[in-house]
């Protein structure tokens, strides 16, 4: 595929040709001269949320690996990642994976569900990324673990990669057609929402016997939590006005307060969002936004100006976010769009996913409008704990943006997410004052999401020795022929 317009990181020499190009490109983001290490540091710094201490800044985001058995329990694989994340240092671990409350609510056949086997399944994933926690920085003492807990409403896909069994809340103009389904499909109705409400609440119920501090009930990346909020055309008691759009969240939350008083609740929240995008007709395959002829104003997202879709507009995430107070919710973690129907603003890359298309704007573009955002939600929520998010983009710049955008009050957390299959210690060698290690940066290749879109299991394939040895050389000739397409 062609290279695209901007320049790659990769072959920027030291912070300050960054900070030149950030100058030259009018990209605002925070960096330091220099790593800190020890007890100066900024990711060093632990942080309350409630009485329980978290020994550092950094958050091991979660991140599903497609590698989950038909019955939806954890495999080797699985293990190994969590295995990772606990390695990596990071003491808040948000949620490890999206773990589907329902099988029909798994957004693939891989994906781990609740089930009659997850409690044992899931005390030992925390188990064993307890003990490589342990090795790694000598305590668990100071570490809070989270389980993402969802449901993949419109992205249902549970029971073959290739057969989409979309759960819709209501008929969306651009995405109805992109997944072939007709006018008269059914919506989920109010009652099936309700079983799903119960759903979540069992859910919770495991994940607190499993031992998990908190869950987190997932609003993000135009899965079921997500799509609620913008069901603004929606009938009935769970569409139309905010109080009705966030009622499955207080239902959700409400139930599990009530059970298990202990049990933190976290929300994961695509906090805006814009229209859909696809692939143009060039040789380039750029990324361009759907028209919205006749659709202004916009009512089928969450968190975008409806009159111009392809702008963010923050007064209902941050509504979101008051209400979230309200109902003690103290953990927050900053995502954004869809990686379905916008992962440029997602999930920012220099090589686009084989699904995918060119990046339509320098990808460090989109790293600078998440942080942006997140740093005003912070500024309205200040009580919040906040992780900002799509940070891998950065490279060997990612630990320097990190202290400064911790040190500067942009989030409270720095959430990883690609990083953390490529390169689990990143943060914690510069905490520690050990060398970045260049090989190992990941270089944002989606390889680890062209992968399951092609039947493969997730994981960093160019970088994690591991996966290109796992893999039959068959899967590997798939996934190299679904980057060349
Ligand atoms: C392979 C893969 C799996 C992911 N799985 C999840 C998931 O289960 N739940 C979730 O909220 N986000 C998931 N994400 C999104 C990441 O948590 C993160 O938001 C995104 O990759 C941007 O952060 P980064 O720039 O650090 O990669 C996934 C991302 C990747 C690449
Ligand atoms: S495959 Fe590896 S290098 Fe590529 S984006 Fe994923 S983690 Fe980064």
């Amino acid at each position: 595929m062609p290279q695209p317009p901007y320049t790659h990181l990769g072959g920027l020499r030291d912070v300050e040709s960054f900070r030149r190009y950030q100058t030259q490109s009018r990209i605002e983001i925070p960096c330091d001269d220099k790593l800190i290490s020890g007890e100066a540091s900024p990711l060093a710094q632990p942080i309350h949320a409630g009485n329980k201490r978290i020994g550092n800044r950094i958050v091991a985001q979660p991140m599903e690996g497609w590698d989950g058995t038909a019955e939806g329990r954890p495999t080797e694989l699985t293990f190994r990642r969590w295995e990772r994340f606990g390695a990596s240092g990071a003491k808040l671990i948000w949620g490890g994976e999206a773990v589907a409350v329902r099988h029909d609510g798994r957004a693939n056949p891989s994906q781990l569900v609740i089930n009659r086997h997850s409690r044992e399944d899931l005390s030992r994933l925390r188990e064993t990324l307890i003990a490589s926690h342990k090795r790694a920085t000598g305590s668990d003492a100071d570490l809070l673990i989270g389980l993402q807990l969802t449901h993949s409403g419109r992205y249902s896909r549970p029971n073959a990669p290739d057969r989409p069994e979309p759960k819709i809340l209501y008929h969306h103009p651009i995405l109805d057609n992109r997944l072939n389904i007709p006018a008269d499909y059914p919506v989920l109705s109010d009652q099936e929402l309700r079983e799903i409400i119960n759903d979540f609440y069992q859910a919770a119920m495991v994940a607190a016997q499993a031992g998990f501090d908190f869950v987190d009930i997932k609003h993000c990346h135009g899965y079921l939590g997500h799509e609620l909020l913008s069901a603004h055309t929606r009938d009935g008691d769970f569409g139309g006005s905010f109080e009705n759009r966030t009622r499955f969240f207080r239902e959700i939350a409400h139930a599990i307060h009530t059970a298990s008083p202990t049990l933190a609740i976290g929300v994961r929240l695509s906090a805006f969002d814009t229209i859909p995008f696809r692939k143009d007709a060039s040789a380039e395959q750029r990324g361009v936004p759907e028209s919205t002829h006749g659709l202004i104003p916009f009512r089928w997202g969450f968190g975008l100006n409806v009159e111009n879709p392809l702008e963010p507009d923050t007064d209902e995430p941050i509504k979101f976010l008051s209400l979230l107070r309200e109902l003690s919710v103290q953990l927050v973690n900053i995502s954004a769009g869809s990686p379905y129907y916008n992962p440029h603003i997602q999930r920012p890359a220099s090589y686009p996913p084989s699904d995918g298309y060119s990046a339509p704007e320098d990808p460090l573009a989109g790293v600078a409008r998440q942080m942006r955002i997140t740093r005003e939600l912070k500024q309205h929520c200040p009580d919040l704990l906040v992780v900002g998010s799509a940070y891998s983009y950065l490279q060997e710049f990612l630990p320097y943006v990190a202290q400064a955008a911790i040190r500067e009050g942009w989030t409270d957390c720095v959430g990883l997410g690609r990083m953390l299959l490529a390169y689990p210690s990143l943060l914690l060698d510069v905490v520690e004052g050990r060398p970045l290690q260049r090989k190992s940066v990941c270089r944002t290749f989606s390889d680890c999401t062209t992968a399951p879109r092609n039947g493969l299991p997730s994981g960093c394939y160019p970088l994690d020795a591991h996966y290109k040895q796992s893999a039959d050389g068959e899967q590997l000739k798939r996934l190299k022929a679904a980057k060349t397409k």
